[in-house]
């Protein structure tokens, strides 16, 4: 049977996304608008004409150009800001950097990120140090909640902390700012994982004070893959490390010399050669995203979370289901638990995207449950969440 797909809002004139398909997961994957596929094709071809010059001297105030511009945007210096190419290899190498000792614990919660628990595991076992995880409630009923699993899960070993700002699984924006306070309070630091951060929930990085943030470009913000920030503190910058040493790593000082940067800034911005494009593209993304409508990236992120909302409603309503999770918890995702006798993950998944064109998350869910993580960027519409709604009522019969 053909169905008729509805039609995404009028900003999708700006992406190549394939018309066939309503694409409700930029949450796992953002889609990157032509104007800043443009601006990363330039970029590439400079390479290209002269990579002598670009590598030796152009890279440098390139990506000054992009740390400036991405600093308003998660709340901080751009002294304290330096690139990688994505938030697992941010989490790695903050993770790789501490100084673990038998005993130890880490910190985390059971809705952290797989790559993030899989490098914070190896770590761990590497020093003898154990992950220890607070069992965040779901149904979510609200921010002390979430302060509190945590909290409670604190112990006189607790090292340090790894937290999501906005959950992957569960698209909960968390308390982070009340939990790094807290957690600092007695001594302890936190790894703000923000993979869902930039363009995606209002960031303040000085205000909140994290040792150490990493997070996406390449999704929320709409720049290239392959592009996340990784904030480090002032006071903890000596002696961070990136994971690769580059040719100026035992000569730092007379190499910052000549490029006038932070060791920080230095040994992050080269570190082999490697497309940079992605980086350099982040200013470009910030620069489209901030004019895609009045009110700039702030109206950006309210009008997705707007429309996040509308969309879980209409799911619920056309289910009869409860939100499970309060309003002023969601970012631009919502995640639904399906009702009971609902097809399995795989199953649903499958047929939404083969029968419905749908690409949205199913995910199996503890106590035999299954659901869905919807997503809504600016080429997103209403009509969209109505048909993902209609498609579940039937699927679910
Ligand atoms: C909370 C969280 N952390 C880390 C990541 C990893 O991001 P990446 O694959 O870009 O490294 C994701 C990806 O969705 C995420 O949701």
């Amino acid at each position: 049977m053909v169905r008729a797909i509805p039609d995404p809002s009028a900003f999708a004139r700006d992406f190549r996304l394939d018309p066939s398909v309503v694409y409700l997961n930029h949450g796992s994957f953002g889609a990157c608008p032509v104007p800043v596929q443009e601006a990363q094709r330039r970029h590439r071809d400079r390479v290209e004409a002269d990579a002598v010059r670009f590598y030796v001297d152009d890279l440098w105030p390139l990506m000054d150009r992009s740390r400036d511009a991405l600093a308003p945007v998660v709340g901080c210096d751009a002294r304290d800001l330096v690139f990688v190419h994505n938030a697992t290899t941010g989490v790695a190498t903050v993770l790789h950097n501490l100084e673990l000792r038998a005993g130890d614990e880490i910190l985390v919660t059971n809705n952290e990120y797989t790559a993030c628990m899989n490098n914070c595991r190896a770590v761990a076992a590497r020093a003898g140090a154990t992950v220890v995880a607070a069992d965040l409630p779901w149904p979510m009923p609200g921010p002390d909640a979430a302060f509190d699993a945590v909290m409670a899960r604190v112990t006189d070993r607790t090292r340090v902390a790894m937290i999501s700002l906005v959950t992957s699984a569960t698209g909960i924006r968390l308390p982070a700012e009340r939990i790094i306070a807290a957690l600092g309070e007695r001594g302890i630091e936190t790894i703000l994982d923000a993979a869902h951060g930039p363009g995606c929930v209002p960031m303040d990085l000085d205000a909140w004070s994290p040792a150490w943030a990493t997070g996406n470009c390449h999704k929320w913000l709409c720049s290239p893959k392959g592009a996340a920030f990784l904030f480090v503190r002032r006071d903890r910058q000596d002696g961070f490390r990136p994971l690769v040493l580059s040719n100026d790593a035992e000569r730092l000082d007379a190499a910052t010399a000549r490029t006038r940067r932070p060791h920080f800034h230095h040994e992050f911005d080269y570190a082999g050669t490697d497309d940079m494009s992605p980086y350099l593209t982040v200013a470009d993304a910030a620069a489209y995203l901030s004019g895609v409508m009045d009110g700039g990236i702030e109206a950006v992120m309210a009008a997705n979370h707007a429309l996040c909302v509308q969309g879980r409603d209409i799911v619920c309503d056309a289910l009869g289901v409860q939100p499970p999770a309060p309003e002023s918890m969601l970012g631009p995702m919502a995640t639904l638990t399906l009702p009971a006798g609902a097809p399995d993950a795989e199953t649903l998944k499958a047929r939404l995207y083969d029968e419905w064109r749908i690409q949205i998350p199913v995910w199996g869910t503890p106590g035999g449950t299954t659901s869905i993580r919807l997503s809504a960027q600016i080429y997103n519409s209403v009509a969209q969440y109505e048909y993902l709604g209609e498609a579940l009522r039937a699927e679910l019969g």
